[in-house]
């Protein structure tokens, strides 16, 4: 019984499942970077503007992820109620995507356009005052912070590095862009770009 070797050494076993393991992941990961499908933005994908982008860190910042996923799923409940279910080539700029799992609140893939901007500004003050049954915290300091815009240039620098076609007049203009801007205008920005370039 050779078998019996393996499962009587524990070193041997160790390394026996490390090796499994990691020949399994290698079959299912590699070819997806190979795959035009994942890889490739969709038509129409444009770059974060710079308030955008500065909308998104704050996003980041603030935890809506803990709550928001940004991922619908290919099923008939999901793009029912939220709209097509959303595919790789949305994501190709997004570093680190923002998918998440955890559904607290309603996904917001493609909650951009959906709400006014007026709407989006009472929502993040207090839930509550349009939403009366919610349970979102609000978020009334992002009205008062303002963004100085030293960091950007960076951040779009170290994007372009990863891939993300930032123009070089992109990134000189855009501290001016957005420096002096209140926190929430930046987040709405952003909210209201989400899941846009597809055609619903
Ligand atoms: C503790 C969990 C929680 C956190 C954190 C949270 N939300 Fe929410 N959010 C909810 C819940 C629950 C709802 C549904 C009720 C409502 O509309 O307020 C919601 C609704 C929303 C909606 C409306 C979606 C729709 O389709 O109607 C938007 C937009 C939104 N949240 C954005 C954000 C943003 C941006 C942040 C971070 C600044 C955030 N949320 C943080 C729980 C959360």
């Amino acid at each position: 019984m050779r078998h019996e070797v393996i499962e009587k050494n524990m070193g041997l076993m160790i390394v026996l499942i490390v090796v499994a393991i990691s020949f399994g992941a290698l079959v299912e990961i590699i070819p997806l970077f190979f795959m035009k499908q994942t890889t490739q933005p969709v038509e129409n994908l444009k770059p974060l503007t710079a308030l955008e982008l500065e909308g998104r860190d704050i996003y980041q910042r603030e935890g809506c992820l803990s709550c928001h996923s940004q991922m619908i799923r290919p099923f008939r409940a999901e793009t029912e109620r939220y709209g097509p279910y959303s595919v790789a080539g949305e994501s190709v700029y997004d570093h680190p995507f923002l998918w998440g799992s955890k559904r607290t609140g309603p996904d917001l893939a493609r909650v951009g356009q959906r709400y006014s901007d007026e709407w989006h500004r009472a929502h993040l003050y207090n839930p509550r005052d349009v939403v009366p049954e919610s349970n979102m915290p609000g978020f009334p300091w992002l009205f008062e912070n303002t963004i100085d815009g030293n960091e950007t240039q960076n951040k779009m620098i170290a994007l372009r590095l990863v891939g993300v076609p930032y123009t070089d007049e992109q990134i000189t203009t855009a501290k001016a862009e957005v420096r002096g801007t209140r926190e929430v205008d930046a987040l709405v920005a952003y909210l209201q770009q989400l899941g846009t370039v597809i055609e619903r």
